[in-house]
């Protein structure tokens, strides 16, 4: 179990236990977190579960592997250094307290 909380872009914070083997965005949606859109449904094929790592993790999580990195390119407003998918970001114990800032909008 992690606590993960998602920034909305206009402030709001959620602060959700999300059950480790879940990802990041499975924590959101089926928490009704605005601002993750999750149309793939997880396939990394979307890019509507685009968030930015707050920069005290970025060095904490496994970084994105290829498929993942092409798929941010079609992201809205994608940083080549904080943007990740939270689909591909599975949960354990390790990310207990992570920060995700949602985009504005996705795609
Ligand atoms: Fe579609 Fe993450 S849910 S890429």
């Amino acid at each position: 179990m992690a606590k993960i909380t998602y920034i909305e872009h206009n402030g709001r914070r959620h602060e959700i236990e999300v059950p480790n083997g879940m990802t990041a965005m499975e924590g959101a949606r089926d928490n009704g977190v605005p601002g993750i859109e999750a149309d793939c449904g997880g396939a990394c094929a979307c890019s509507t579960c685009h968030a930015y790592v707050a920069p005290e993790w970025l060095d904490r999580l496994p970084p994105a592997d290829a498929m993942e990195a092409d798929m941010l390119d079609f992201a809205w407003q994608p940083d080549p250094k904080h943007s990740r998918l939270t689909c591909q970001i599975k949960v354990t114990e390790a990310l207990d307290g992570l920060v995700l800032h949602l985009p504005e909008r996705q795609i």
